[in-house]
């Protein structure tokens, strides 16, 4: 599958986040300390977008109701969401952020 384009590394500093869309998927992508990650947006609970909670160390919390997914591979930590999300490939390529879908 492609390499899409989706932010340049400028556009987020360590520690912040932001919803893109690639190939028809709204995406959380977040700039950590360690590198990038990306996994999908929409909390399997209800929707709640995880582009906008708070992260932690890995660990991402669903503003809405509180679930807990690791950025680095969409694993479900904490309920009330009973699956885990999809998680992404995140690539640097010169100043582009690549999510490899
Ligand atoms: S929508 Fe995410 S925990 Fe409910």
């Amino acid at each position: 599958m492609p390499k899409i384009t989706v932010a340049r590394v400028s556009d987020l500093a360590p520690g912040e986040a932001r919803l893109v869309q690639a190939g028809g998927r709204a995406i959380a992508l977040f700039r950590r300390d360690e590198g990038w990650y990306a996994i999908d947006n929409a909390c399997p609970h209800r929707g709640g977008s995880l582009a906008d909670g708070d992260v932690e160390g890995f660990v991402v919390t669903c503003p809405l109701h509180a679930s807990q997914f690791d950025i680095r591979t969409g694993a479900l930590i904490s309920p009330p969401a009973q699956s885990p999300v999809r998680a992404y490939r995140v690539a640097v390529t010169g100043d582009d952020v690549q999510i490899d879908l």
